[in-house]
């Protein structure tokens, strides 16, 4: 498959990366700066082929020649731990959405975050609200302006990704899925196995139009 991936450089985005290239596929990745991906590692001992644009996913025009025979969109765009205003999400997404229609792209599969559900019963205690939730608002005000967003697309089958807390520990493959809400007494997850994930939905439509949270 050719696999067009947004944040390859981020912790999320870059085992993507390594996941899809150990799985034979093409990968074109837009990345802001191509010093910081270490391509040499992704590359040893596999068999996918990388190719690298440089760019921002709010430049909307030139999206649109960058998506140019990919038949699936990855984004694990992200804005690490800054909480300053964004748009990466909101303009981002539509500038993905319209760069998608524009080439026939079908399928999207993107990442927001579990917090910012408030109806999400495990979620809601006095760390995640008066710590979490306060430090991330911007971030999280722009996720729900994305899902908002994709709410109303229903031209593109989207998968919206949910994830609690992020961990850098290892792969496991072992992890409970629950649509919108975290599942009972879930809190993390590591990015290898919310990459394992996303590669799974590649090829399945059971979350299409849906918002599932993984948590072990
Ligand atoms: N951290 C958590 O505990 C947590 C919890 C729930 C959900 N999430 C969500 O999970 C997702 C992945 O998180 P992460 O921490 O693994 O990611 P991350 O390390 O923050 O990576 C974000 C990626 O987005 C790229 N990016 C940012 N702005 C861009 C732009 N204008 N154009 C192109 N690329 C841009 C970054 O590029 P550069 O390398 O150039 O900066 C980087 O590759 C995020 O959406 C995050 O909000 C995180």
């Amino acid at each position: 498959m050719k696999i067009f991936l947004l944040g390859a450089t981020g912790s999320t985005g870059y085992e993507v990366l390594k996941r899809l290239v150990q799985d034979n596929h093409t990968v074109k990745v837009l990345v802001r700066n191509r010093a910081k991906l270490n391509l040499a590692e992704v590359q040893q001992s596999v068999k996918g082929k990388v190719v690298l644009i440089e760019g921002s996913i709010l430049e909307s025009d030139k999206l649109k020649e960058h998506f140019k025979d990919s038949d699936l969109v990855i984004s694990a765009l992200g804005t690490g731990t800054n909480n300053d205003y964004t748009e990466i999400y909101s303009q981002g997404g539509r500038n993905i959405l319209s760069a998608m229609r524009a080439n026939q792209i079908r399928k999207l599969i993107t990442i927001t975050s579990g917090l910012i559900d408030m109806s999400d019963p495990s979620t809601d205690n006095f760390f995640l609200n008066r710590i979490i939730r306060p430090n991330f608002n911007k971030v999280y005000y722009d996720q729900t302006r994305w899902e908002t967003i994709l709410d109303e697309t229903k031209d593109i089958d989207w998968i919206c990704v949910r994830p609690p807390y992020l961990t850098n520990k290892g792969f496991t493959g072992k992890y409970r899925v629950q649509h919108k809400h975290c599942p009972k007494g879930g809190r993390k997850i590591s990015r290898a196995d919310l990459a394992d994930f996303i590669i799974k939905q590649m090829n399945s439509s059971e979350y299409i139009h849906k918002k599932p949270v993984i948590a072990y």
